[in-house]
């Protein structure tokens, strides 16, 4: 009994066993094809949000040869392996290629390096570009005509090394939060007239803006608006002076 107990068992274990390799198989091809699909998504996506003014993604890359890592022969695409399309470096300097930045990117998730410098491309940086850039070791946007903030959110790359955003339109506060990008060496934001804050110029600072603007109240109408104002320490401080004088 005890025998056919055991038996019964190790059956069982075995039933077990089977089970799981094969669930195993599954999930492991499905992830497989899942991953290349999503790259080949990535790029599909990446050349359809571009405008290719000189035509060298419309003649390198051609989705119609579906052979396995067909996309690693297309210009300016790196992949893990020859025979695999899986993305492991996207270098598009110098193409003439106009647009926003491609979030399509994010579909490619092995990807380590990202190269769009030189170019057209302008808009802002995306905001939720910590989820597009998750693996990124190295991004460059350098010389293109980007604009507006730079996401606070970059600094939850945390695998970036190099970080090139000089040579565009960004402006405001280089946010502090990237200091907290431990693995970087290069980092460059000049030529960018709007940014401010640390390594370039110190940004100027609320309270001289406020003081500023006290001032101006002041002078043109010679009564105190406090309605109108904010509630900071430094509004206290130039309102008080003013006072005093
Ligand atoms: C794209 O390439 C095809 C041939 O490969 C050509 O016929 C077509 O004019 C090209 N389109 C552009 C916009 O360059
Ligand atoms: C498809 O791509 C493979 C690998 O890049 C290449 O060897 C083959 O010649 C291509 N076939 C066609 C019809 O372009
Ligand atoms: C990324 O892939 C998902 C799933 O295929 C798709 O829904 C999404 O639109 C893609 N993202 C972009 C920006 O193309
Ligand atoms: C970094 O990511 C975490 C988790 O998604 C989020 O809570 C945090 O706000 C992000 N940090 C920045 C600076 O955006």
């Amino acid at each position: 009994m005890a025998f056919l107990a055991h038996v019964l068992l190790s059956k069982q274990h075995l039933d077990i066993s089977i089970g799981s390799v094969l669930l195993l198989l599954l999930l492991s091809t499905c992830s497989f094809s899942f991953g290349v699909e999503s790259d080949i998504n990535c790029l599909k996506s990446i050349k359809a949000s571009l405008e290719d003014t000189l035509g060298y993604l419309n003649s390198s890359w051609d989705f119609s040869n579906n052979t396995e890592g067909f996309i690693c022969n297309f210009l300016g695409i790196e992949c893990w392996h020859l025979h695999e399309s899986k993305v492991l470096n996207i270098k598009l300097s110098d193409l003439g290629l106009k647009g926003q930045f491609p979030r399509g990117v994010e579909n490619c998730t092995s990807l380590t390096g990202l190269d769009l410098s030189s170019n057209q491309l302008s808009g802002p940086l995306p905001h939720d570009i910590d989820k597009i850039l998750s693996f990124v070791t190295s991004l460059d946007l350098s010389y293109n005509r980007f604009s507006g903030l730079i996401p606070p959110q970059l600094s939850n790359c945390s695998y970036m090394n190099v970080l090139k955003l000089d040579n565009n339109q960004l402006s405001g506060n280089i946010p502090a939060e990237v200091n907290q990008l431990t693995r970087l060496k290069i980092f460059s934001v000049a030529n960018n007239p709007g940014l401010c804050g640390y390594p370039l110029k110190p940004c100027p600072s609320i309270s001289q803006k406020k003081s500023v603007s006290l001032a101006r109240v002041f002078k043109s109408n010679g009564v105190i608006m406090l309605a109108a104002a904010g509630f900071g320490i430094g509004f206290v401080f130039s309102f008080s002076f003013f006072v005093l004088r």
